[in-house]
C-alpha cells in the first residue's frame, strides 16, 4: 500500500515508529521499495554523495529533478519527498512555490526545505504541496553555521530551534527533519508538535529516523559522522567484487564455458 502523508500522522499518534532513507537512483528505488522502507528523500546530499561536490550548495534543480525522476520510476509504495536545493527556494515565495511545484510534476508527494521559512511553507501547503521541514544542523547554512556542528546546545539556541518547530507546525508542514541536536531537544520538539519528528543525529525520541544511504551501506570513502550507523559495507564487497573479476580476466578465467555463446 502507498504510504501517504497522513498515514505519518497516524503513526505518530499511535506512537508507531517509521524509518525513511534518502534515495538517489533506480535500482536502489527499488530495493527500499521492496524492503517496505515507507519514506524516501531524494536528498540534495545527491551532492557530495553521488555527484562529488564538496557539499550541497551546488547541486541544481536540474541535477536534483534528474534522481529524483528515476527514483519515482523506481518505487511504486513509498511517500517519496523531493529536496528543494539551495537557491531554488529561498529568493521568493513564488520562485519556491514553481520549484516546488516542478518536483510534484516530476512525481514526488511532497517537498523538503531547510530552515526557517514558515510563509513559504504555509503558501506552498495552501497550493497543495506538502512541506516537510528540516531545522537543526541545516547543511545549505553550513558557510553560515561555521562547518556541521550540533546545534542547539544552548538554553537559547534550543528554545529557537524548538520556537522554528512549533512554527513550522503551525505553517502546515506536514513532517520535520530534526539534524544534528541534543537528543534532550529532539525528544521535547517532538513532544512539543502535532506532526511526526524525523530525526538524524537528534537521538531516540523522533518519531521516525532517516539515514544518508550511502553512509549507512558504507558506500562512502570519507568519515562518517558519529549519527550514521552502518549496516554494511558495501565499499570493502564491490572492492572484492571487482578486483576478483579484474584477476579472473588477467589470468583468462572468465569468459568461462558458462558464460560463453556457440
Ligand atoms: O539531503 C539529505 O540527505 C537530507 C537528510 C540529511 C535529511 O536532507
Amino acid at each position: 500500500m502507498p504510504t501517504t502523508i497522513q498515514d505519518l500522522r497516524t503513526w505518530k499518534q499511535e506512537g508507531r515508529r517509521f524509518a525513511m532513507l534518502t534515495c538517489y537512483d533506480f535500482p536502489t528505488a527499488q530495493i527500499l521499495d521492496e524492503a517496505g522502507i515507507p519514506v524516501l528523500l531524494v536528498g540534495d546530499s545527491v551532492a557530495n554523495n553521488i555527484l562529488g561536490y564538496d557539499t550541497t550548495i551546488p547541486v541544481t534543480m536540474e541535477e536534483m529533478l534528474h534522481h529524483t525522476r528515476a527514483v519515482v520510476r523506481g518505487a511504486r509504495n513509498p511517500l517519496i519527498v523531493g529536496d528543494l536545493p539551495f537557491l531554488s527556494y529561498q529568493a521568493s515565495i513564488e520562485e519556491g512555490i514553481r520549484n516546488a511545484g516542478r518536483f510534484l510534476k516530476a512525481g514526488t508527494h511532497a517537498v523538503k526545505l531547510e530552515g526557517w521559512f514558515p510563509e513559504l511553507t504555509e503558501a506552498l501547503t495552501a497550493r497543495g504541496i506538502p512541506v516537510m521541514g528540516h531545522l537543526g544542523l541545516t547543511p545549505q547554512f553550513v558557510h553560515a553555521l561555521g562547518g556541521y556542528r550540533v546545534q542547539g546546545r544552548t538554553d537559547e539556541a534550543a528554545h529557537r530551534i524548538l520556537e522554528h518547530a512549533v512554527g513550522l507546525d503551525k505553517a502546515g508542514a506536514f513532517a520535520l527533519v530534526l539534524e544534528g541536536i541534543p537528543a534532550e531537544l529532539g525528544r521535547a520538539i517532538t513532544e512539543a508538535v502535532s506532526v511526526p519528528t524525523i530525526g538524524i543525529g537528534a537521538g531516540p525520541y523522533c518519531d521516525g529516523q532517516v539515514l544518508v544511504i550511502t553512509d549507512m551501506l558504507g558506500l562512502g570513502g570519507g568519515k562518517y559522522p558519529k549519527f550514521a550507523k552502518q549496516y554494511a559495507n558495501l565499499r570493502a564487497e564491490i572492492t572484492r567484487a571487482v578486483q576478483a573479476y579484474a584477476r579472473d580476466v588477467e589470468a583468462g578465467t572468465f569468459p568461462d564455458e558458462e558464460h560463453s555463446y556457440h
